[in-house]
């Protein structure tokens, strides 16, 4: 075995954390926690892999579910399209594979949802076959120890690091020095503030002897934002409230918010109020604002959204402002739905208000 291999082994038996899915070689149960680890860090993750894992303790279970109840536990973790490849896929292991999870790297790889970095983790974790995992955690361990300042975003750095990473994966050992060069990389070999003075690796890490550990790994690009301005318009009336399922190919595809008018730049409520969009929306009707919350900011990968909640009391009837497309549901039965974060933040913060 190498000696970069060796020392991370050791230095991941003395220091791991004791993690669930670590402790089991079940392909479906490691296929689920890592779909769920690349949407979040691992001490949010592991309540999503419990749920999950208690909802769904087989891929018989997950294949056999309503679609509505896998987004509803996905609620909050966000890139919802990850969710639903979840369950395309768990119903394709059912019926192409007889319910076994495939166990061929090529099988692996064919499924929705599943790319390299996934197939590789099944495929060590539960197989133990020799096929190195690539997270952003490796990209930052290979770059500052070998001094590899090829961009990690560019098809270049991509083969670069994933050949050197093949390379250095111990035949013998591949589940668990995929698990510790990641582990590594997690609490060892951080983004900012890594812990150096305390390293199995200082001896051979070019970044160290170069005193340019910051500057590791190298990214080509910076990702271009966009910023979008959600005023979500909250109908009620007694008891009802008008809800929104998001059907067109945006963000939160097939989750439940509030009809909403957007703008692609921030207005003033008296901007929004005298809009032609706000005049379209409600016509002749008669309502009432009772309350606007201030516009929270949301931070998705590529977007900003800045969403407020304006909360209206339909003094017409509700159904001629719903818009056709609209729910009109009873208010408690909003729990029932899976909501974006932002909305389930409201929601929890007018819950509060409620009940002081
Ligand atoms: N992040 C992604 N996969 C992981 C794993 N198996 N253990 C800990 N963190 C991870």
């Amino acid at each position: 075995m190498n000696s970069f291999s060796q020392k991370l082994i050791k230095w991941y038996q003395n220091n791991k954390r004791d993690l669930p899915w670590r402790k089991t070689n079940d392909a479906y149960l490691i296929w689920l926690s890592e779909i769920i680890l690349q949407q979040t860090r691992v001490e949010q993750g592991l309540a999503y892999y419990l749920k999950f894992a208690s909802a769904f303790p087989t891929v018989q279970h997950l294949a056999k579910a309503e679609n509505e109840e896998v987004m509803k536990l996905w609620q909050g973790l966000g890139y919802y399209s990850r969710a639903r490849n979840l369950h395309t896929t768990a119903k394709i292991i059912v019926s192409k594979y007889k319910g076994k999870f495939p166990g061929n790297h090529v099988d692996i790889l064919s499924l929705k949802g599943i790319g390299d970095y996934t197939a590789a983790a099944i495929a060590s974790f539960a197989y133990n076959q020799p096929y190195a995992v690539v997270d952003g955690n490796v990209y930052r361990v290979l770059a500052r120890v070998y001094g590899i300042d090829t961009p990690i975003d560019s098809s270049q750095g991509k083969k670069e690091f994933g050949l050197l990473a093949n390379e250095l994966i111990s035949e013998k050992h591949p589940a668990i020095h995929n698990q510790a060069i990641m582990e590594f990389g997690a609490i060892q070999c951080k983004p900012v503030s890594p812990n150096c003075e305390d390293c199995p690796l200082i001896a051979m890490c070019f970044a160290h002897q170069h005193k340019s550990v910051s500057s590791f790994p190298v990214k080509s690009k910076t990702t271009k934002v966009r910023n979008r301005y959600f005023n979500y318009i909250v109908l009620n009336q007694k008891r009802l409230v008008v809800i929104n399922k998001r059907i067109n190919k945006d963000i939160w595809t097939n989750l439940y918010d509030f009809p909403v008018i957007e703008t692609e730049k921030e207005q003033t409520e008296d901007e929004l109020f005298s809009s032609s969009e706000w005049k379209r929306f409600f016509g002749k009707n008669r309502f009432n604002v009772t309350s606007i919350t201030k516009a929270n900011k949301h931070i998705l990968s590529h977007q900003h959204i800045y969403a407020r909640f304006i909360e209206i009391e339909c003094l017409s009837p509700i159904k001629k402002i719903c818009p056709n497309s609209a729910i009109l549901i009873n208010q408690e039965e909003i729990q029932k739905y899976a909501v974006p974060r932002l909305v389930e933040l409201y929601l929890i913060n007018k819950e509060k208000q409620l009940s002081t």
